[in-house]
């Protein structure tokens, strides 16, 4: 059985689809804050908070769990400045309860969901593992954290662990049961989608005087199915090697905001009318990944290489959603 916190996320779901259509037997916890009750369409389900420890407890008393993935968070970055707090309770204190009750009951194998933020501005792209972590913001800072505490319960405890660094998750389900579906959102694509379906006027661009080609930032969008994929592909790898590890996981390309709003207009045949505003305070100009390890020790290769056809999947569940 795998436990799957935030399994009615836009990740932690798309991952607990994967995994049941593949026979695992899984267990989602989610508080539904942010999580959506119609995404709870596979395996077990409880509704918990992970600062109640003792609904954790009963959780692990109740199943027989062989490992854990760890989706929930809060994840907006701006939010996480202005509300630090928020932050570190959920994403830092939470995920020590969820080690300790692991701990308590013997369970070994912790995938982690980590993220580019980790980085902070890089000194070289595309960013490898050891690339330098120095987080610009709580949500990044509180991640890391977590991969710190992991680094010593490892050695400590022989707590199993992989580390997966999400650059920017996008694209839906291919079946389009579930996808991105964030209340307030934030994210470019799904805006950008919006724009395209007269939801929205306008598209902002954050910053057009970036040092890019375009003037404006540049990230590496990588598809949800491909990372649920990936942590299938690290819990047999923690099976078989039974050794922590931390992977990046990004598409290795870099698409400017211009060219994601360009590409859009050609997947939606809909004009999309932009604003240039400001830059987002604390934004890094560029984030592309090098997901060369994951290739190698993983067997971890990406199917949607294509920017089109990610946002392809995200239009198609975009529709479902909104019209
Ligand atoms: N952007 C705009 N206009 C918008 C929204 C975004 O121009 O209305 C730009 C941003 O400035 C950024 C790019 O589009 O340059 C992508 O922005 P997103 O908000 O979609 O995603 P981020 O790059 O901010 O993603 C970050 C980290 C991830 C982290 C995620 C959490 O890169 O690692 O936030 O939400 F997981």
């Amino acid at each position: 059985m795998i436990l799957i916190t935030g399994g009615a996320g836009y990740i932690g779901s798309h991952l607990n689809k994967k995994a049941s259509a593949e026979g695992y037997e899984t267990v989602v916890l989610d508080n539904l804050i942010y999580g959506h009750k119609d995404f709870l369409k596979w395996g077990n389900f409880h509704k918990v908070d992970l600062a109640d420890v003792d609904a954790l407890r009963s959780i692990f008393q109740k199943y027989e769990i062989d490992a854990v993935m760890h989706f929930a968070a809060f994840t907006n970055v701006g939010e996480s400045v202005s509300d630090p707090q928020k932050y570190y309770q959920n994403n830092l204190k939470n995920t020590i309860n969820l080690l300790q009750v692991m701990l308590e009951n013997h369970v070994k194998k912790f995938i982690f969901s980590s993220t580019c933020a980790t980085y902070g501005l890089p000194n070289k792209i595309p960013i490898t593992e050891d690339h330098p972590q120095n987080p610009i913001n709580p949500y990044g800072k509180a991640k890391l954290m977590v991969e710190k505490i992991l680094e010593d319960y490892s050695n400590a405890y022989n707590l199993k662990y992989v580390s997966l660094r999400y650059f920017n998750a996008a694209g839906a389900d291919p079946d389009v049961e579930i996808g991105e579906w964030h209340l307030p959102e934030t994210h470019l694509i799904p805006l950008v989608l919006d724009a395209a379906m007269g939801r929205r006027d306008h598209v902002k661009i954050f910053g057009t005087d970036y040092d890019t080609p375009d003037g404006t930032c540049i990230r590496d969008y990588i598809h949800v199915m491909d990372l649920a994929d990936a942590h299938l592909k690290a819990l047999q790898y923690l099976e078989d090697e039974k050794r922590s590890e931390v992977f990046n996981l990004g598409n290795g390309n870099g698409f400017s905001v211009r060219e994601v709003i360009k590409k859009s207009e050609k997947v939606t045949g809909k004009p999309i009318s932009i604003i240039e505003t400001d830059r987002r305070p604390s934004d890094p100009p560029v984030l592309i990944g090098s997901s060369i390890k994951a290739g190698k020790i993983l067997n971890w290769h990406p199917k949607y290489k294509n920017l089109e056809k990610i946002i392809e999947s995200a239009w198609k569940w975009h529709q479902k959603i909104y019209l």
